[in-house]
């Protein structure tokens, strides 16, 4: 198969099966949710988690044998290189919100072949948004295109950052992070890493900074960031390792500069 006609393949499924996904999510919401913790109280995860990262995997090994899962939950296979193509998932990013709220949370997977970004899907389930890119062909927002991100300064950016980073915390000089919200026109938190990645590429946030993150949080939104010109790395400005846990400073150009000059002294 040609090459351009196997990723429109994958495309073409990789979206359907989000929307199924996306649509037992929904329906999830009719019965009584069964909720554990994993490390601790705050660690929550549901049969819904779990549910839709073992839905992805029958039909991803259904369809592709030979492509990898790597998935939150641990349903996928175990991932220690980053040799052809891997699907990388996380089955409902936002879980606290998708118990408290019932929306924002999002279906998010990655997808990279030898290393690279090839395609990424970032679906909002509770507004039907679906954040979309694929390698060289742009993001989109649904069918709208998006546009390249201009620059930004610090005092004119909304910048979404967790309060946790903000005390005092074994991460990171929380001065800094202080001066970095002092400086801007505003934060915002809204407790999925996948929609806050996925609305820095569309503008709705000029910058995203937290202190860790796992592959499936962020797998899709680099791909979606690539596209429009944003600019990912850890919060000390060295590459994101995509196997790892990491920090992310993810901005637009200009703003990344600014938000790094503040956290690296
Ligand atoms: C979490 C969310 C949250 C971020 C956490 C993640 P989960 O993912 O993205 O916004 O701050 O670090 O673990 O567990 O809901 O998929
Ligand atoms: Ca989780
Ligand atoms: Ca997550
Ligand atoms: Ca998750």
């Amino acid at each position: 198969m040609m090459e351009k006609e196997k990723w429109r393949k994958i495309e073409q499924l990789a979206k359907a099966w989000t929307i199924e996904a996306a649509e037992l999510l929904q329906k999830s919401f009719e019965n009584t949710l069964t909720i554990t913790y994993k490390s601790h109280i705050a660690d929550l995860v549901t049969n819904m988690d779990k549910n839709i990262e073992k839905f992805f995997i029958d039909k991803i090994q259904n369809t592709f044998p030979e492509h990898r899962v790597l998935g939150e939950e641990g349903y996928g296979d175990d991932i220690q290189d980053k040799s052809g193509i891997i699907w990388i998932i996380d089955p409902i990013d936002g879980t606290t919100n998708f118990i408290h709220q019932q929306s924002n949370f999002a279906i998010s997977i990655g997808i990279y072949e030898n290393g690279s970004g090839k395609m990424g899907l970032i679906y909002d389930v509770g507004s039907k948004n679906l954040y979309f890119a694929k390698d060289g062909e742009g993001a989109y927002l649904n069918d709208l295109k998006l546009s390249k991100l201009d620059k930004a300064a610090l005092s004119e950016a909304v910048v979404g950052v967790n309060a946790t980073w903000v005390g005092p915390n074994k991460r990171i000089n929380h001065e800094n992070v202080q001066e970095i919200v002092r400086k801007s026109r505003g934060t915002r938190s809204y407790g999925s890493a996948a929609i806050e990645l996925a609305y820095v590429a569309s503008g709705k946030l000029d910058a995203y900074m937290t202190m860790r993150l796992s592959p499936w949080d962020f797998a899709a939104g680099l791909i979606l960031l690539n596209e429009v010109g944003g600019i990912a790395t850890k919060t000390n400005g060295k590459p994101i390792q995509l196997l790892e846990q990491n920090s992310i400073l993810a901005a637009k150009p200009g703003l990344h500069e600014e938000m790094l000059k503040h956290l690296i002294k």
